[in-house]
C-alpha cells in the first residue's frame, strides 16, 4: 500500500513520514511537494530532509496557475478579514497536484499534516474526497501537540526546519507569508522583528518611491511600462513594495471550525495590487455597481477563504464580476512611503467621471441643461422625511 503526503520538509509533515509507516502501516510513503512561489531554501530543506527520511519525493510546479488564481482574486477585491488569502488559495491547488501525482504513482491513499483545529484540513479535504483514494489525516487523527511531535523529532534523530527556534508555523507562497504559533498565539504578544521575511520595519523605510500600476479587463499587466508575466509580476512588487514595509497584517483571524486566531501575515504585492485595483474601481464603477459588487466580492472572498472556488455559487458571482471588469482597464500610480502603499492617481477612457460636471469651477453640466439651481429641490427635498418623523414623534409625546 501506498500514501501520497503533502510534503513541505516542516516539523508536520516530517513527523508524518514516519507515522504513516508505523501506526497506518503504509508500506511506502511519497512526499509531494507542490511549488507556489516558496523560497529556494524551502525545497533544498525538504529535498535534505526526505533524503534523511529515505522517501521518494516529487516536485510539481504550480506556480503559473496559482499566480493566475492571485491575479484572477483581484477582480473581487479578494481578501478576509483583512487578509489577502495567500494560504487559502493555494490549498486547492496543492490538493488538486498532488491527488495527480498520488493517481499517477499508483497510491491507495492521500495525507496532509494539517491539525485538527485549522482551515488547511478542510481546504485539502475538499478536493482529495471527491475521489477514490482514503484520505489520512496523521496529526488530527493521533492528536499530536507540536510539543509531542519536536520530542518524536528530537528521539529519531530527525532533522527540523520549521524557522526560528523550530516553534513558528510558516506559511509561505507568492502572495502570503503567514507565521503562527508559540507565543504568537497570544494576541497581546508583540512580534518581534525577525519574524518579517519580506517587509522591512516600515519606520525604517526611507523616502518614497511612485509605481505605475496597468490594468486590463481588471487584471494587472504592467508596472511602470514594463509587462510582466504573473509569477514575475507579483514577485517584482513583493521586493519593492516590501522595502517600504508594505503589507503587514496582525490580527485576529475567525476560522471555519469558529475558532479565533492571532495570525501574522506579509503580502507587498498583494496590498498594492488590491489597493490599485479598488481604486481604478472607483473610478470606473458606478456607485450602485460599487456598492453591490463589494456584496458580491466579500462572498466570493469567503468561498476563496473556505477553499471552495469550484462551488457552483463562485461561478455565478464570476459572472457578475467578470461583467464589470470590462471597464476596469487603465493605469494607477501608487505611492510607496513608510509601510504604505496609496493610490496617488488613476486614469482610464472608462472613467465614470466628467471634471466639467463635478468642478467647483464651472456652472453647467455640459449637455444635460443642468445648473447649480437645479440642486435646490434636491435640497429642500433632503431629508425630508426624517424631520417629518421627528416632529410627528415629538408632538405626539408632547401631547
Ligand atoms: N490561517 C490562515 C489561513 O487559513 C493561514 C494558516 C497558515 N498556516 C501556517 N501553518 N502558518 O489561510
Ligand atoms: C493547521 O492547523 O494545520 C495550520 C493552520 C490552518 O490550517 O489554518
Amino acid at each position: 500500500e501506498r500514501v501520497a503526503l503533502a510534503f513541505s520538509g516542516g516539523l508536520d509533515t516530517t513527523v508524518c513520514v514516519g507515522l504513516l509507516e508505523e501506526e497506518y502501516g503504509y508500506d511506502e510513503v511519497i512526499g509531494v511537494t507542490v511549488d507556489v512561489g516558496q523560497p529556494e531554501e524551502e525545497f533544498e530543506e525538504a529535498e535534505e530532509t526526505a533524503e534523511a527520511l529515505g522517501v521518494e519525493t516529487h516536485v510539481v510546479d504550480a506556480r503559473e496557475e496559482f499566480a493566475t488564481l492571485c491575479l484572477d482574486s483581484l477582480k473581487a477585491n479578494a481578501t478576509y478579514q483583512g487578509y489577502p488569502l495567500g494560504t487559502a488559495m493555494a490549498r486547492p491547488v496543492i490538493a488538486n497536484a498532488i491527488l495527480e501525482t498520488a493517481i499517477e504513482n499508483d497510491c491507495d491513499a492521500v495525507a496532509h499534516g494539517c491539525t485538527g483545529k485549522g482551515n488547511d484540513q478542510l481546504r485539502f479535504e475538499a478536493v482529495w474526497r471527491d475521489s477514490d483514494l482514503d484520505v489520512i489525516a496523521p496529526v488530527r487523527e493521533l492528536e499530536l501537540t507540536r510539543e509531542w511531535e519536536m520530542e518524536y523529532a528530537e528521539d529519531r534523530g530527525l532533522p527540523v526546519q520549521s524557522g526560528n527556534e523550530g516553534d513558528w508555523s510558516i506559511d509561505t507562497n507568492l502572495w502570503s507569508r503567514s507565521v503562527e504559533g508559540a507565543d504568537l498565539e497570544k494576541p497581546d504578544y508583540v512580534p518581534p522583528e525577525e519574524i518579517y521575511e519580506w517587509t522591512s520595519a516600515p519606520g525604517e523605510a526611507d523616502g518614497t518611491e511612485l509605481v505605475e500600476i496597468e490594468f486590463e479587463d481588471g487584471e494587472p499587466v504592467a508596472v511602470d511600462g514594463e509587462e510582466y508575466g504573473a509569477v514575475e509580476l507579483i514577485e517584482h512588487l513583493n521586493e519593492r513594495a516590501g522595502a517600504y514595509g508594505v503589507g503587514r497584517t496582525d490580527m485576529m483571524e475567525d476560522r471555519m471550525l469558529g475558532l479565533k486566531v492571532r495570525e501574522n501575515y506579509e503580502h507587498p504585492a498583494a496590498t498594492v495590487l488590491l489597493n490599485a485595483h479598488e481604486a481604478l474601481e472607483g473610478l470606473v464603477l458606478t456607485q450602485e455597481e460599487r456598492e453591490f459588487k463589494a456584496q458580491v466580492d466579500q462572498q466570493w472572498s469567503k468561498k476563496a477563504y473556505q477553499g471552495l472556488i469550484d462551488a457552483p455559487l463562485v461561478g455565478a458571482l464570476e459572472g457578475f464580476i467578470e461583467e464589470t471588469q470590462e471597464r476596469v482597464t487603465g493605469t494607477v500610480t501608487i505611492k510607496l512611503e513608510g509601510g504604505s502603499a496609496r493610490a496617488v492617481g488613476r486614469e482610464s477612457e472608462y472613467a465614470a467621471y466628467s471634471e466639467d460636471a463635478a468642478s467647483f469651477n464651472t456652472e453647467t453640466v455640459e449637455g444635460q441643461g443642468i445648473t447649480q439651481k437645479d440642486a435646490t429641490g434636491v435640497a429642500k427635498y433632503h431629508g425630508f422625511q426624517g424631520r417629518l418623523a421627528n416632529s410627528v414623534i415629538d408632538s405626539v409625546n408632547e401631547g
